[in-house]
């Protein structure tokens, strides 16, 4: 698969969370890469596994700061981040379950990736902007 860069574009403004996309994205890459490479399964449940405890960690720092800050879309990012953690448990699980199969390497390779990148264009931008008119 492509591998995903972060780029500048992506940048939401707060370092934190720009260096936990970043590292998100490595994780990602790595679970694609261990797939690809037919790694076996305790190995790729574990990039799995990797990539899920980082997406908590990453969500959850969002959302507090966003609290503290008083950001009034936080309903609508909790709600993306609640469904997007499911999502990955049930990955986690399928893939338990029947190994690295096409549809969940391409779930991985595409879906994964592409909510990434919109989440943060469409969302985490937001709140960037929202950061950035107020005054610290
Ligand atoms: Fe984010
Ligand atoms: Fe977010």
């Amino acid at each position: 698969m492509k591998k995903i860069v972060w780029s500048q574009d992506l940048s939401v403004g707060v370092a934190e969370i720009d260096e936990q996309h970043r590292q998100w994205i490595q994780r990602l890459n790595d679970v694609a890469a261990a797939m690809a490479a037919n790694l076996g399964p305790v190995q790729t449940a574990k990039t799995l596994a990797f990539l899920i405890d980082y997406t908590k960690l990453h969500f959850a720092t969002e959302e507090k700061l966003m609290t503290e800050r008083g950001y009034p879309g936080l309903p609508a990012q909790r709600a993306q981040h609640k469904e997007l953690t499911a999502t990955l448990q049930d990955l986690l699980r399928d893939f338990e379950e029947e190994g690295a199969t096409q549809k969940l390497a391409e779930t991985i390779n595409t879906f994964l990736g592409n909510w990434l990148l919109k989440h943060i264009r469409e969302e985490d931008l937001k709140f960037g902007a929202f950061l950035k008119a107020q005054p610290a």
